[in-house]
């Protein structure tokens, strides 16, 4: 099993209760892009449990949540009460699912379907209206080669007028991270959780060791906002608006969260302002975010 994939096997189990908070931060801005319009279809990639694809689901969209990890996909999974035939998601492996999904907490059907697969070279038979990627996600592709190919699968599931909503974690955050171990108890598990960050490769490897001494190790990268627009841009997209941190602040260079609204830009003209766009926003940071 892939080590990211393995990194879920336990914390899937008490996820939902500490991290949560990423889908309520989201929310105000997916509305906003969504408008009033039921039935956009959208992919949530790196979906977890499923917080948010339930949630945009229960608003009545179409919604496809890949994810790595088959522990997570389980629980996103076992939100519905019940299953039915028709999406039309497709990946590459055996464990394709195109089923819509019974919303357990108001019993209605909520267009929602799950698979296991990699945002790095997943294929998904038709276009989105919306792509997002959240709560670091991105940060568990670790090769910036494998950022371009995630980019590259975003960029062929979006359809021209959709919107890519990601964020990621940047050198500032595990910066400043607390050192040494942190040790609480999330839902029946008692958890320790420590951090080592190597500032030259920008690898963070955080390791939770539950009670009985299973350990699972999350290996991510942090990403500069520079790197992020130029990977965006080798593939055809471009950074339309930028937020810092979960408040979604106006963007500066200090973020230590990046939330990122991003579009394709169809023909060289329009790619063009976008990547001037780009290129205001990719300046270095010069201090840590307070
Ligand atoms: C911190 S969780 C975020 C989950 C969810 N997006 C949320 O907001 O709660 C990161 C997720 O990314 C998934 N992930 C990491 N690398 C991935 C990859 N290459 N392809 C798909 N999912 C991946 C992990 O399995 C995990 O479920």
């Amino acid at each position: 099993m892939d080590r990211t994939a393995a990194a879920y096997e336990r914390l899937s189990g008490v996820y939902d209760v500490d991290w949560r908070h990423a889908v309520d931060s989201y929310l105000p801005l997916l509305d906003r892009l969504l408008g009033q319009e039921r039935g956009k279809r959208i992919l949530d990639l790196g979906c977890g449990t499923g917080l948010l694809a339930w949630e945009l689901a229960r608003r009545g969209h179409e919604v496809v949540g890949i994810d790595l990890s088959p522990a997570m996909i389980n629980v996103a999974r076992r939100k519905a009460s019940g299953w039915g035939k028709t999406m039309a998601a497709t990946h590459p492996g055996p464990e394709i699912d195109t089923d819509i999904g019974l919303d357990r907490t108001t019993a209605a059907p909520a267009k929602v379907a799950f698979s296991i697969g990699d945002m790095r070279s997943f294929r998904v038979a038709e276009q989105f209206d919306l792509v997002t990627c959240t709560f670091d996600a991105l940060n568990y592709v670790t090769e910036i080669p494998e950022l371009h190919a995630a980019f590259r699968c975003v960029r062929d599931a979006v359809s021209d007028h959709g919107r890519f909503v990601f964020d990621f974690a940047t050198p500032a955050m595990y910066e400043t991270h607390p050192r040494g171990a942190s040790h609480r108890t999330i839902g029946s598990e008692r958890i320790t959780q420590w951090l080592r960050y190597d500032r030259a490769s920008r690898l963070a490897v955080t390791w939770f060791r539950f009670g009985d001494d299973v350990v699972e190790m999350h290996r991510q990268r942090a990403y500069e906002m520079v790197e992020v627009a130029r990977a965006l841009r080798g593939c055809g997209m471009a950074v339309e608006q930028a937020f810092s941190g979960w408040r979604m602040r106006a963007y500066d260079s200090l973020a230590q969260r990046v939330i990122c609204l991003a579009a394709p830009f169809p023909d060289e003209d329009e790619g063009k302002l976008r990547t001037d766009a780009n290129a205001r926003m990719s300046e270095k940071p010069t201090r840590n975010e307070p």
